[in-house]
């Protein structure tokens, strides 16, 4: 049987950057996403299906060897606010169907699938923490919060009958906060309005755009942001990890805490005439309002190496702008 890598969600902001990042490793990878690829690289099945269609995704495995699986199909918070029953289904029953079978796959074979799951800071609530740690308080408020929570707690739940069997999946973890990529604009999230920001100034500067952002966001709701290289790299780096000896199989990591008004004051460096209007929207503020303001990343460091090399200017003036006006000059 051929071996191989399954990534869901593959045309997604995490899950386009990781099969870029896969694009010259000769093994297969099946890019399952629910609408027509958005790239063509060799090594490469794309197929368009619903991560809820138990005959295909058990045709997958039966058809290959698929030793790894990134599972980054989802709806995002906002999304999930607005469409319960479809969240239910996709962020819970879709992923739960993943892991069944690769947990059954890894138990027929004898062997152990690895399994990334992307889970968010979406976990933590009902009050705003400061540095929070994997064990705090994890009383998720959203159904996006909750599904992930589940799925943390049924991955983990699955690794630990996978240990005593000596076989099934290999579960691993991250707790995301809110990513910032210079190459997507997201939809759909809390968090977005911070790439939206980014990206709004670098189009009204270098395409016309839009002089004035509006921010559904208060100016000095704090929450922790990572660039998609940072979380990339991290996908990278636990799952490279020939193991993980550690209980806890979701980890937090982090690069910066910002608000509103400190994006604005630092791409206003860049872009000066680029302005922002806030006009906070209540179904987005009280979700902020339940997220964490910071992480604490010990575990994650200690663990499978996690680092980061960005502060506060230098995570937008080496890195963030430069990326984007490079993308805009070429797009
Ligand atoms: N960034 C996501 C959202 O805002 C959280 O994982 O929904």
């Amino acid at each position: 049987m051929k071996k191989a890598i399954l990534v869901t969600g593959s045309n997604g902001e995490i899950g386009s950057q990781l099969l870029a990042s896969m694009q010259d490793s000769p093994i297969t990878k099946i890019a399952l996403d629910i609408n027509e690829s958005i790239t063509n690289y060799d090594n490469t099945i794309y197929i368009k299906d619903s991560i809820t269609n138990s005959e295909n995704i058990k045709k997958l495995f039966n058809q290959f060897k698929i030793t790894e699986v990134y599972h980054f199909a989802a709806l995002l918070s906002q999304t999930a606010m607005n469409n319960p029953q479809l969240a239910k289904e996709i962020n819970e029953e879709g992923s739960k169907l993943i892991i069944d079978t690769a947990f059954e796959s890894g138990s027929i074979n004898k062997n152990f699938v690895k399994f990334f799951f992307p889970s968010s800071i979406a976990v933590y609530g009902p009050r705003k923490l400061i540095k929070a740690k994997e064990t705090d308080i994890i009383q998720p408020t959203t159904i996006y919060g909750k599904n992930k929570l589940l799925i943390e707690r049924y991955g983990t739940k699955k690794h630990e009958e996978s240990h005593q069997n000596n076989a099934g999946i290999d579960f691993r973890s991250i707790r995301f906060p809110g990513i910032i990529s210079p190459y997507t604009i997201p939809n759909g999230g809390t968090t977005d309005f911070a790439p939206q920001m980014l990206h709004a100034a670098a189009v009204f500067l270098l395409k016309n755009g839009e002089e004035e952002y509006e921010c559904k966001i208060s100016a000095d709701t704090k929450l922790p942001f990572i660039g998609i290289e940072e979380a990339i790299n991290s996908i990278i780096r636990i799952m490279n990890m020939e193991d993980i000896a550690s209980q806890l199989r979701s980890f937090n990591i982090q690069e910066i805490s910002l608000t509103p008004s400190q994006i604005i004051d630092t791409i206003k460096k860049e872009f000066p005439n680029f302005s922002i209007k806030y006009n906070v929207e209540e179904k987005l503020q009280s979700v902020a309002d339940t997220w964490p303001d910071s992480l604490n990343c010990e575990k994650a460091k200690k663990e499978w190496d996690f680092s980061t090399q960005y502060d506060h200017n230098s995570f937008f003036m080496d890195y963030l702008i430069p990326k984007i006006k490079k993308h805009y000059e070429r797009n």
